[in-house]
């Protein structure tokens, strides 16, 4: 049997109870619940999403693959989508601070303190997340960069509140556990729209189709899929990615896809951080398996007691995908 932990879901499932909607006392209809982000934005879930943050940081080497530095380092106008616990925003706004010391002198030599000024770069990070759950508010409130600013928006209520063009870049991560497929290209072009000309957009997400499954991971693998698409999502969206940015009008657009291990087999921090986000996985997603019925909580405890060991076993893998296509120029 596994030598990690096993989960038991019957201390934190409360199937047909979520976290209540501000202004609502009671339970959610199965309509509104069907509309809501599948997930539950619990603390479990918070730190879910920080750990996939250090994921796609390592995979692709950095916080984003398009062609940015330049323009982040001059000054830059940013918006992330969902931004969640915004890890990602926070990082990039210490990465890229709106003040910072910079040498007079051109040796390090003849350095002297009086010799140093301020120099205002004007990268703004902008963040948005839905606040559909009390408590908690996802994104940080209190302690925050100066260049940072969070707001309360909804990814699929449209026009999003920016104007068009606003933009020099803007991010989009971990969307295909929220965007339906009728949502996706609607969205895309949305996030064109407010792009500036010349802009950036980019999208990382994980393919839900993981490679190389043991019998007892793929019985699972296959049930969250089903969940996923009666949920009207698509489990492989980010296969589909450079030809959705590129349908939405954006060109230059450049893909790379990173296969992560899951577990420790290769001996790498990443594939203990990727078998660390299942973990939290099991827990995030096991409501969705049982609201839907397409596992019960029985069968999901069953093979989640061979999952763990199974991963190491058979070499299982996770696809991340990491999308940027440039806003065309008018002229
Ligand atoms: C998987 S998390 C990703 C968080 C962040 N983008 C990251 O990569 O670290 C998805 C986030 O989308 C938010 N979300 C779900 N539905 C949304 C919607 N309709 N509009 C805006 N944000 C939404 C959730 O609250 C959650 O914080």
């Amino acid at each position: 049997m596994s030598s990690t932990p096993q989960f038991k879901f019957t201390s934190f499932l409360r199937t047909g109870l979520k976290w209540l909607p501000k202004n609502k006392s009671t339970k959610l209809t199965d309509d509104e619940d069907s509309q809501m982000y599948i997930v539950e934005n619990d603390e479990d879930e918070l730190d879910r999403q920080i750990v996939q943050h250090y994921i796609c940081r390592l995979c692709f080497d950095g916080n984003y693959t398009a062609p940015m530095d330049d323009l982040l380092k001059r000054g830059a106008k940013v918006l992330e989508i969902g931004c969640g616990p915004a890890a990602w925003s926070l990082e990039m706004s210490s990465t890229f601070p709106n003040l910072q010391f910079v040498l007079q002198s051109h040796s390090r030599a003849s350095y002297s303190p009086n010799l140093h000024y301020y120099r205002h770069i004007k990268s703004q990070f902008f963040g948005f997340d839905i606040e559909e759950f009390n408590p908690p508010q996802v994104f940080p409130t209190t302690v925050m960069p100066q260049n940072c600013f969070f707001e309360v928006a909804d990814a699929t209520k449209l026009p999003l509140p920016y104007n068009d063009n606003e933009f020099d870049f803007v991010f989009m991560r971990s969307f295909a556990n929220v965007l339906t497929t009728e949502n996706w290209p609607k969205v895309l072009q949305e996030l064109v729209r407010i792009t500036k000309e010349g802009g950036y957009v980019q999208v990382v997400d994980a393919n839900f189709d993981f490679k190389c499954l043991g019998p007892n991971t793929d019985i699972l693998v296959r049930a969250l899929q089903k969940a996923m698409r009666l949920r009207g999502l698509n489990p492989t969206v980010a296969t589909k990615l450079p030809a959705m940015l590129a349908q939405a009008g954006l060109i230059n657009v450049h893909d790379e896809m990173y296969s992560a291990p899951v577990g420790k087999f290769d001996g790498t921090k990443l594939g203990m951080l990727v078998k660390e986000n299942w973990a939290h996985s099991v827990k995030a997603y096991s409501p969705l398996l049982i609201k839907t019925r397409v596992m019960s909580e029985k069968d999901i405890n069953r093979h989640v007691g061979f999952l763990f060991d199974e991963v190491e076993e058979h070499r299982t893998r996770e696809e991340f995908c990491a999308v940027y296509g440039q806003k065309p120029r008018a002229d």
